[in-house]
């Protein structure tokens, strides 16, 4: 995996030409998004921050994405959690609190029934020097929803997703959701440019860390295998629903790491995410994964995916 060169070959794109287009390309409707800003209401693209903020500067803030399924954010204990967990270890103040009803009354006068909550913190505004400012500095918080009406996952999800591996580029604390993702739109960019929907990302050990905004999985003789949380992935909340849903559909679930040399062995490889959910991948640097259609134990955790949203009625 150390040569890069033969990390890029060329995969040929499952979904066809228009839904890949609509991957690459989503819709640009961003800007007519409602955002809080600091608690004021305003549209997204009314938003003004200063180029003193630390995240202009440093990249110094977390994030968090949630989706909203029929009016109500999924999965949003989780989510806050681990905005509360990013918070403290980046060692930021913030009334996760009064975001969590700003986020509330956000998504009500939006009316988005089905959309996406984005909510950032950064550390703040401050003269320029790598330690923390002294003294008054206060976070800088947003909150905005916006519609997620045209899936871009809608194909992949049912006829399978191509990727290619590239190098894990990343810093060492990749379980911090920090704004800091220039690896990540690297390898993305990399992928998208090579037709393919996501990046499998593989550290120097040549194990499978993730994907470039992802979790991965592989399945081998009936085994789900995934990274084991540690300061190398994100902790997915999709992730950690799927081994939920693993135990509910009776398929034996394992923290294990596999390796770009266990790919000719997988039956099945799935990515999970937020946007994602449950995305079967069939095909690895041109390379078919298992049949090279996705699998009977993808297919049965999408279903259960569908499934508990359906019980919890989202
Ligand atoms: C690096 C990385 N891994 C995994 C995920 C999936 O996490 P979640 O299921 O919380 O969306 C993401 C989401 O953005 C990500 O950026």
């Amino acid at each position: 995996m150390a040569d890069y060169s033969s990390t890029f070959a060329f995969a040929a794109p499952i979904a066809d030409a228009s839904s890949l287009q609509t991957i690459l390309d989503p819709p640009m409707t961003t800007g007519d998004a409602l955002a809080n800003w600091n608690g004021e209401l305003m549209p997204l693209r009314d938003v003004r921050v200063s180029v003193l903020d630390r995240a202009f500067l440093f990249g110094d803030a977390i994030y968090e994405v949630l989706r909203v399924y029929r009016g109500r954010p999924f999965l949003e204990a989780e989510h806050l959690e681990r905005l509360r967990r990013s918070l403290r270890e980046i060692r930021v103040s913030c009334d996760v609190d009064r975001l969590v009803h700003r986020m509330r009354e956000t998504l009500r006068l939006a009316q988005v029934q089905e959309g996406l909550i984005y909510i950032q913190v950064t550390r703040g505004e401050a003269p320029r020097t790598h330690r923390f400012p002294q003294g008054d500095c206060r976070p800088n918080e947003l909150v905005y929803v916006e519609e997620f009406t045209a899936d871009p996952y809608a194909v992949p999800r049912e006829a399978g997703a191509a990727t290619v591996t590239i190098p894990d580029l990343r810093w060492k604390r990749c379980d911090i959701k920090s704004v800091n993702l220039l690896a990540n739109c690297l390898a993305a960019q990399q992928a998208a440019e090579q037709g393919c929907v996501e990046a499998l990302l593989v550290a120097a050990d040549g194990t499978i860390t993730e994907g470039s905004h992802m979790s991965a999985f592989g399945v081998m003789d009936g085994q789900v295998l995934t990274s084991p949380l540690s300061p190398s992935i994100l902790p997915g909340i999709t992730r950690g629903l799927l081994a939920r849903l693993a135990a509910r559909c009776d398929v034996p679930l394992q923290e294990t790491s596999f390796r770009v040399t266990d790919l000719p062995q997988l039956d099945e490889l799935f990515l999970t995410g937020t946007t994602s959910e449950v995305l079967p991948v069939v095909q690895v640097d041109g390379q078919a994964i298992g049949t090279g259609r996705p699998g009977p134990v993808t297919r049965a955790l999408q279903a259960a995916y569908r499934q508990f949203l359906e019980e919890q009625n989202w």
